[in-house]
């Protein structure tokens, strides 16, 4: 009895040391926000059930009934301990009740993550990637990308599906639109500068999101440029085209990556081992995680990769997918396949920590909700729309002008097309929230620019069809007018996912409406707003000068007025070919050398582009001259400068874009005709002339990697080219 009264007193003193202690920790270390990512997210691993932890790798959507009423219509069916969803509303009221579901009615109180396709724009639209990839301004597309983000964090989103760096050649898919054009360096430059603006320096502040690298990898390769349709690429072309980008954006810190809905050379995208494993974690060592595309985990049945939904959830989770997007595989089957030993609880945890990890350094953890604010410190800033504009000036493309433009005073303008007044399709694809009532039509800029009274206006026609009906008032229109500025282009729904087009041609009735007017003999500028390369064989030649103006977003009109009264001198350069013909498709700048350069031509219409890569033009003159190295003798290992001077030889101050591409003739893996690996865009004054230099690093810009991804540098001759200057040299 005595030696059980001891033992009593002895339990007694440890319970209450050790409930002193847990006192002191009373904090989960997990809840403290002074401590490591990686302590917080293993203590709260270690503190999840097995159910817990799979609810963390699936993505629901939510938001898609705008209606504040049913918000409890909307999260009812949410569990709170899901992983994320796809936050289709900007309804903060929306956000912060699942928001409060999760923190307060689940056992841990684990934040979700708010993610949507923030693409070019939140509210404030912006020019399509696309066009912005003709701006050749990193730094404002970093700014844009800021603003999209402070739009979305504030309105509730905390990641964005973006940026899209699928190198594409083919006009005739949709999502060409959705990248940076054909070209692998200009896509990463482009890509990073986007990541950059996205996630900033800290994501913890509350202005940025996290962005997610899309579609890992090869998706822009679609056959026949038909969406979701398998892709067949060489580990040779992966590795010098198509991923680049990818470990561009990786290196710069891109949060997330999401894998991709085509077949990569018999295994799809999203069960593909080599790709989300071994290149993109292991070798690269990406930190974040891999999202699915939406239901492309069970699209693995239809592929012909997996029998069911339970072997697509193994497939997909085990090549290297961390979040299901939307169909519930991962949820539905992971216990079983724990139980069947095909997945481990260790796996599951690795996947868990990247998700956990990104929501601690988020600061979700601290600040779940978002604060409502009113519209106007949120959303359509004047900041916002004033660099959306500067972007859309620097983004257009003046394609041909035969001396008509600017038009100075040009008189009475007739305004024609289905793209005049619009305001809808203008703001292009994807626009998230963006609302056509805030956008400005290209008749609204042009009555701006040069008032009301000097426009007459008839549509035309409209975007396809076959009514005539409205010819006879275009023309009639044009008769009373001194010049024609004809506004034609393509629906923004004709772009962007499943929106692959069979021609790169506009419909014919838009093209007849521009020989009806072409034939009343008027001067005629054809504006042109579209999310892809366009066959423009038989429109150009009927028009005095053509502008490219893309889908600029909510700030196309001023921009295209601007440019065509003379008081905005354009800059853009193509970032993307566009052929002569559709059957030219593909065509780019940068193929492989051809055995015989001379033969292998059309028999009936031109081999070579209508517009090349880099072509643009601009009211001032710029005279390139004195290309040369600072050095004559290059050798491995040590760098150079190569510089050219750039005068502006015109009365007009402008932009002007250096592109410098490197040749490397004779290789053991051929390489392309020319390849880009430098620009730079610099303001020039009229009668100046600037220096524009490439800090050669030979191992870095003069390299290629092989088919097994390893850089080469090989010695021998290579070539240097701005414009039409040449620089040969030998490297030792
Ligand atoms: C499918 C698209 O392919 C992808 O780009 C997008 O991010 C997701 N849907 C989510 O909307």
């Amino acid at each position: 009895m005595k030696y059980n009264m001891k033992k009593l007193v002895i339990a007694i003193s440890v319970a209450a040391f050790l409930s002193a202690c847990c006192n002191e920790e009373k904090v989960p270390v997990y809840r403290q926000a002074d401590r490591p990512v990686c302590d917080r997210v293993e203590d709260l691993l270690d503190r999840m059930t097995f159910e817990e932890k799979v609810l963390q790798l699936n993505q629901y959507i939510i938001g898609l009934n705008t209606n504040v009423n049913n918000i409890g219509e909307e999260i009812k069916d949410v569990p709170g301990g899901i992983g994320s969803v796809i936050y289709f509303s900007d309804n903060v009221e929306l956000r912060n009740e699942l928001q409060r579901k999760a923190m307060e009615e689940t056992r841990l109180g684990i934040p979700v993550l708010f993610g949507f396709d923030v693409i070019h724009g939140f509210r404030t639209v912006y020019p399509i990637p696309l066009a912005q990839g003709c701006s050749w301004n990193p730094e404002l597309v970093t700014e844009l990308c800021s603003v999209a983000a402070r739009e979305a964090r504030l309105s509730g989103t905390d990641w964005t599906f973006a940026p899209m760096i699928d190198v594409s050649r083919d006009g005739r898919w949709g999502r060409v639109a959705e990248c940076f054009g054909e070209d692998p360096y200009a896509n990463s430059v482009m890509g990073v500068a986007s990541v950059n603006g996205y996630q900033g320096d800290d994501l913890y502040n509350t202005d940025k999101v996290a962005a997610c690298l899309k579609h890992f990898v090869g998706y822009g390769m679609s056959q026949g440029g038909r969406d979701y349709t398998a892709t067949d690429i060489s580990m040779q072309s992966m590795w010098d085209t198509y991923l680049p980008p990818y470990k561009a954006c990786i290196e710069a810190g891109a949060e997330t990556v999401m894998s991709a809905f085509n077949d990569i050379n018999g295994v799809p995208a999203t069960a593909n081992h080599l790709f989300l494993t071994e290149i993109l974690k292991e070798k690269w060592g990406h930190k974040g995680f891999v999202v699915s595309d939406w239901n492309a985990v069970e699209q693995l049945i239809p592929q012909g990769y997996a029998a069911d939904r339970k072997e697509a959830a193994l497939k997909a989770f085990t090549a290297g997918v961390e979040m299901d997007m939307k169909d519930n595989c991962y949820r539905e089957y992971f216990e079983e396949l724990l139980n069947e030993g095909k997945i481990t609880e260790r796996q599951v945890d690795e996947a868990v920590a990247r998700i956990l990890s990104l929501k601690f350094r988020l600061g979700l953890f601290e600040k779940p909700y978002t604060e409502p604010l009113p519209e106007s410190e949120r959303i359509l800033t004047a900041d916002a729309y004033a660099a959306a504009e500067r972007l859309a000036e620097e983004s257009m493309v003046l394609l041909k002008n035969d001396g008509i433009l600017p038009l100075g005073n040009p008189g009475r303008i007739a305004v024609i097309g289905p793209m005049a007044k619009d305001k809808f399709n203008i703001v292009g694809s994807w626009r998230c929230h963006g609302n056509a009532k805030d956008a400005q039509s290209i008749y609204e800029g042009l009555e701006a620019e040069f008032g009301s009274p000097a426009l007459n206006y008839a549509p035309g026609c409209d975007f396809d069809g076959t009514d005539r009906s409205g010819f006879a008032l275009a023309k009639a229109a044009a008769l009373k007018s001194d010049v024609i500025v004809l506004c034609l282009g393509e629906k923004s729904a004709w772009s962007g996912e499943n929106a692959s087009r069979s021609t790169l041609a506009l419909p014919s009735i838009q093209e007849e409406l521009a020989a009806e007017l072409a034939s009343t003999g008027k001067p005629m500028v054809l504006v042109l707003s579209n999310g892809r390369p366009l066959e423009l064989n038989r429109l150009a030649p009927m028009a005095d000068a053509v502008l490219e103006a893309w889908q600029p977003g909510m700030k196309g009109g001023s921009p295209v007025a601007g440019i065509l009264s003379g008081r905005v001198n354009p800059s853009g350069k193509l970032c993307i070919t566009f052929p002569w013909s559709t059957g030219q498709v593909p065509i780019f700048y940068n193929s492989r050398q051809s055995s015989r350069p001379d033969q292998g031509q059309y028999q009936e219409i031109p081999s070579g582009p209508m517009y090349e890569f880099g072509h643009g033009l601009s009211y001032s003159e710029f005279v390139y001259s004195d290309l040369k190295a600072d050095s004559e003798d290059i050798t491995k290992g040590r760098d150079f400068k190569v510089q050219v001077s750039v005068t502006n030889s015109s009365d007009r101050d402008g932009y002007e874009t250096v592109l410098w591409y490197v040749t490397d003739p004779f290789c053991s893996v051929t390489r392309p005709v020319k390849e880009l690996r430098h620009f730079e865009k610099k303001f020039i004054k009229a009668g100046a002339t600037e220096i524009f230099t490439f800090d050669v690093n030979p191992e870095k810009d003069l390299a290629y990697v092989d088919s097994e991804g390893n850089p080469l540098l090989e010695s021998g001759e290579y070539r240097i080219s701005v414009n039409e200057q040449t620089l040969k040299f030998n490297l030792k």
